[in-house]
């Protein structure tokens, strides 16, 4: 017998495989056959499972730990959707099958892009991209398709002094050049810098609102006028979409292109590298240069469309990554546009819970209230030798994983702080009470602070060394 069967229709029908069919499928010559026993470790179940609980227990996890990493949204990851994410119906859907027999599929894709579109003020999407820096690509990709399709020569994207790295590289790996535009004393863009660099040559300006300081720039419809009145055009990064969802939305801010990370702000576990997606929605300007494949909605049903000369071909293997499509669209039905924008007002109202205790202990340098996140220029204890590496290590003594450190360049000894919706005051007044216990330790026994983390099985590592040589094993 072998794995397939042919049924009596003379279709092909799965049935289990037996163990002579595993020889069948694959019988090695005598010669390569081993001539003794592998030796493999032996290891009981339960000690198995003691071992792989024990190194779980070592990590810091959202699930375990407050996670307050700014630029991430870190947030609650609702369990329901990792039930709907395995449904068998969907987990083993086979990429290449037909469009007849994945039509549950297609319409939920369907149906999340256009939910995504609304929730962004655009009118068309894609869900392809597989992270937030492949939506970018994916986004000014399109923006590069639109001015070629008009013949205009245009050689430079326009990237705040604050932006994401991502945003710089995505527009290089895209072939253009960089201009960096630089942030005002009030952490909002400056504007005569903007109109200084803003020109022919100008493809497009990347940006991010609220910006990586954590602060709703109120001339956004300013910058808006000085881009699209040269001819170029507004990307926006939504890895910062959590505090604005459903109060403001990007299209109506004045751009034409955004991505939205789903696995910051749409339910999704991130971080260790993936799974992603990014989604990108766009306006009528760039609808045309979507990448492929399309997912269409006729009257006969969705399919899939997998060429179109305008396009800017394909972005990801496949469709993307499914699994993550289905925690966004419970996500979205869980919650529903009244229930998003509590999210976004809850977790603007923690952020400014937070900031305000950090200011009776930091430099905070832009006091205004703040969305989502806030920095703090934890440089009080430089004439210590403390900097904000060893206050981020120390936390992880107290229980607490520290904030983003060093990042946006522009702030001295930056902390990025981004407490998200999920949490309560109860534990916003514990982390509080913990870096005012930090601050006490600065002044009494510094060393304490510079020799963090005691309580890890790593402390500190050459994180230089590590970056440029890693030690590569499996
Ligand atoms: C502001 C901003 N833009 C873009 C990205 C890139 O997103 P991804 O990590 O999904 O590629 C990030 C990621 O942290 C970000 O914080």
């Amino acid at each position: 017998m072998s794995v397939f069967d042919q049924s009596e229709q003379g279709q092909k029908a799965w049935s289990l495989p037996t163990s002579e069919d595993a020889f069948e499928v694959f019988s090695p010559d005598e010669n390569l056959k081993r001539k003794s026993e592998v030796k493999l470790p032996e290891i009981s179940e339960i000690n198995l499972t003691r071992h792989f609980n024990f190194l779980a227990k070592r990590n810091m996890g959202i699930d375990t730990h407050f996670y307050p990493l700014g630029s991430c949204t870190m947030k609650l990851n609702p369990r329901i959707n990792e039930t709907a994410a395995q449904l068998p119906g969907f987990q083993r859907t086979h990429p290449l099958a037909p469009d007849q027999e994945v039509q549950g599929n297609l319409e939920l894709m369907w149906e999340l892009t256009e939910l995504l579109a609304d929730a962004g003020g655009f009118s068309a999407g894609t869900l392809s991209p597989n992270s937030g820096a492949q939506g970018e690509f994916c986004g000014i990709q399109m923006i590069k398709a639109y001015h070629e399709s008009r013949n205009e020569d245009r050689d430079e994207i326009l990237v705040p002094d604050n932006a994401h790295g991502t945003n710089p590289a995505t527009a290089s790996m895209a072939g253009y050049k960089i201009v960096t535009i630089k942030t005002g004393p009030n952490g909002d863009m400056n504007l005569e810098d903007l109109r200084k660099h803003t020109s022919s040559k100008t493809a497009g300006l990347m940006l991010t609102n609220p910006n990586t300081l954590g602060l709703f720039s109120p001339n956004i419809q300013e910058i808006s006028k000085i881009v699209h009145a040269a001819g170029g055009l507004l990307y926006y990064d939504g890895a910062n979409l959590n505090p604005i969802l459903y109060v403001v939305r990007p299209g109506d801010m004045g751009f034409d292109v955004m991505h939205i990370n789903l696995h910051k702000t749409f339910s999704t576990p991130h971080g260790g590298g993936g799974p992603g997606s990014g989604p990108v929605l766009c306006n009528d300007k760039l609808k045309a240069f979507l990448p492929l494949p399309k997912v269409e909605k006729t009257e006969n049903g969705y399919r899939r469309i997998e060429e179109d000369k305008n396009s800017i071909g394909r972005i990801c293997t496949f469709n993307g990554n499914f699994a993550v499509y289905l925690r966004a669209y419970l996500y979205f039905k869980m919650h529903g546009k009244y229930g998003l924008r509590k999210i976004a007002e809850m977790a603007v109202l923690n952020a400014n819970y937070l900031k305000h205790h950090f200011a009776r202990l930091f430099k905070v340098p832009y006091p205004q209230p703040c969305m989502h996140e806030f920095v703090v220029q934890a440089d009080r204890f430089l004439d210590k030798g403390i900097k904000a590496q060893d206050l981020a290590k120390r936390m992880l003594d107290y229980g607490y994983h520290p904030p983003t450190t060093y990042f946006p360049l522009i702030v001295k000894e930056c902390l990025l702080v981004e407490p998200t919706e999920s949490e309560s005051k109860k534990t916003l007044d514990h982390f509080i009470e913990a870096i005012e216990a930090i601050c006490r330790e600065c002044e009494e026994s510094p060393e304490l602070v510079k020799e963090a983390p005691h309580t890890k099985p790593i402390t500190r590592v050459d994180e230089v060394r590590a970056n440029r040589s890693p030690k590569l094993r499996h």
